[in-house]
């Protein structure tokens, strides 16, 4: 939640920090602000609401200077107003800061703060850094800033500028992430990658308890108790156009599209020679008999079709839990378990704490991340990539496929490691993934039209149901998910199954139902259920077989999807149109499809 940047070099650190908050305001969008440094003074702009204010008030107030931080919040302490937006700053206005995370004893700081003359100008806990600081401040900066962590409680990652130390920026780091990007003669800091393209070609990941000063030439590097840390720089991997939204209106239709081709390279990356590869998880997977799968979101309803793969290819014993859950429990484990963090992002606060819960209990950790330098890919036994790419819509769309199509391959992986994957069975279950990529190319061009048509009709409905069985209820969890999020439509994935044990009370002729009906075991049952729903004048719209005459009798719309060699692999197909469609619906409701209200991408509180 929140993102952070910085920037000293020759260019105006306006326009270098209003381009970095762009590409972190998935991490918050209720207000945006930046301090940038110039002729002994911290000149501050912010505003309430999207980006697109503070960059209309610069424009009409410019910030004239070549240093400067940034901020995007989410609100957390403090309604999303101009007085809350960071940067925050100390009564002689000489000190700025911006904050990532929580200060969790803000309340004892600000009683003693006042107590010494301090007058706070927010509801905000990060108001209490720059005071803080400036109570400190004598001069050296390091010493201030040493002396004010130590005071802190909480979780944050912070940049700070001062009035009289033009072309340093510095930064602290503890438990919230934070970067630093090298580029030619000049430095930045961001609390993501992305943000620190294009001008950065080195990145070094600030670790917990470091305090950096950086300038144009360089950086410095300490521990919170003064130790010198050498900084170690990577060349940045990605690039400034799989950030950019290309020829696309949102990323969210970008990544929705990107999907066959982010299907294909997690499928090649797992083979060799037409056999499949085990990612290096350092395990014995032949010795685990009991596997819990954690996550949250999107990210929780892929564990649903893990937990299928698995038993059934590996007969393993799964369980599935929700990280906010699993982290307050008392959870039971023995020496044959592990434990799968699942995270898009790797950084929702709930996973890695759960994540953190199993370590402490000396369970393995295998972290299933797209982010492959975030924390719980950094705190896991060993990892499984995604290979999605920067993923900035809110809603997660190729994360999820990329997610449920690693599960899969994990499950013949484990399957293969106890000896219950015979070599022809083996064969077909890749012949069966490598066709995905492109049955999910044709699927999302087969059922366009038919799902702009229906997100017409149905654009204003009030509720939506949507029912599958097997894999198929997790299909109807995410697309409900889906549509409550970007189109805010009440929306609720059912079991078709438990249906009749109450929500089909609900049913009336402005109730759109939508049925999963893949040609599976199921498709029979599945078309009772239709039968069921029409025979209360529900509205249906089916997923199905392209051609399927007795879906199409049954029901209004048929979005047609491509069939899977094995039926486990459907969901990864019947997903897609139901994307397309809460993209559709919220379109037509003026929603904001990549910054839905009150989402962030990344949720790193409680
Ligand atoms: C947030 C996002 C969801 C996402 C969930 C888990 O709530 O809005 O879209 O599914 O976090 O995120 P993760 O990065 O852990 O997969």
């Amino acid at each position: 939640m929140c993102g952070i940047a910085g920037y000293t070099g020759p260019k105006e650190a306006d326009s270098v920090l209003t381009v970095a908050l762009e590409r972190l305001k998935y991490r918050g969008y209720d207000s945006a602000g930046l301090a940038v440094l110039a002729e002994g003074d911290v000149g501050i702009r912010r505003a309430p609401g999207k980006l697109k204010n503070l960059s209309d008030l610069l424009a009409a107030k410019p910030l004239r200077g070549h240093t400067g931080i940034g901020h995007t919040r989410w609100a957390t302490h403090g309604a999303p107003t101009e007085c809350n937006a960071h940067p925050h700053t100390s009564n002689d206005g000489k000190v700025a800061v911006v904050h990532n995370g929580i200060i969790e004893n803000h309340e004892h700081l600000r009683r003693e703060l006042t107590a010494k003359g301090c007058i706070f100008r927010s509801e905000t806990d990060t108001e209490t850094i720059p005071h803080l600081i400036a109570s400190l401040y004598t001069g050296d900066p390091l010493a201030a800033i040493r002396a004010a962590v130590g005071r802190l409680e909480g979780s944050y990652s912070l940049a700070v500028v001062f009035a009289d130390k033009p072309g340093h920026i510095y930064a602290a780091r503890q438990a919230s992430p934070l970067l630093v990007g090298k580029g030619k003669r000049e430095m930045l800091l961001a609390s993501d990658l992305p943000a620190l393209l294009p001008h950065a070609h080195q990145v070094c990941y600030l670790g917990e308890g470091e305090i950096a000063d950086l300038t144009p030439e360089g950086i410095e590097l300490w521990s919170f108790d003064g130790t010198p840390v050498t900084a170690a720089f990577a060349p940045i991997e990605i690039t400034a156009e799989a950030v950019s939204k290309g020829d696309f209106d949102s990323f969210m239709a970008k990544e929705i599209a990107e999907q066959p081709t982010v299907l294909a390279r997690l499928v090649d990356s797992r083979l060799r020679a037409g056999r499949l590869v085990e990612p290096d998880l350092g395990l014995d997977l032949k010795a685990v008999n009991h596997i819990v799968f954690l996550g949250c979101g999107t990210s929780w309803h892929a564990a649903l079709l893990g937990k299928r793969f698995l038993e059934a290819l590996a007969r393993v014993h799964v369980e599935v839990d929700i990280s906010s859950e699993y982290r307050y429990r008392n959870p039971i484990a023995s020496g044959d378990t592990l434990v799968v963090a699942i995270s898009q992002s790797g950084e929702t606060a709930d996973t890695l704490a759960g994540l953190r819960l199993a370590r402490a209990k000396f369970i393995p950790v295998v972290g299933l991340v797209n982010v492959v330098t975030s924390t719980i890919a950094r705190e896991s036994s060993g990892m499984m990539p995604l290979l999605a790419g920067p993923e900035i819509g809110v809603a997660s769309t190729k994360a999820y496929t990329a997610q449920v199509m690693a599960m899969y391959l994990f499950a013949l992986q484990v399957a293969k490691a106890k000896g219950l994957l015979s070599l022809a069975q083996e064969e077909s279950a890749i012949a069966a993934a490598l066709l995905i990529p492109e049955l999910a190319a044709r699927t999302l061009a087969l059922c366009e039209a038919e799902v702009a048509e229906a997100a017409d009709l149905f654009a204003s409905a009030h509720a939506t149901v949507f029912l599958g069985r097997g894999g198929e209820h997790a299909t109807a969890l995410e697309g409900a998910l889906k549509l409550k999020e970007i189109a805010y439509v009440h929306a609720v994935g059912y079991p078709a199954g438990e249906f009749k044990h109450g929500p089909i009370a609900l049913v009336t002729n402005q109730l759109p139902v939508v049925c999963i009906c893949p040609k599976d075991a199921m498709y029979e049952k599945m078309l009772s259920n239709l039968q069921e729903v029409r025979a209360r004048a529900g509205r249906i719209i089916v997923v199905g077989e392209q051609g399927d005459r007795a879906l199409q009798d049954l029901s209004d719309h048929l979005f047609p999807v491509a069939t899977s060699a094995d039926h486990m692999l459907q969901p990864l197909l019947s997903i897609l149109p139901l994307q397309r469609y809460a993209y559709h619906v919220a379109r037509r409701r003026d929603c904001d499809v990549d910054q839905p209200r009150n989402l962030a991408k990344s949720v790193t509180v409680e």
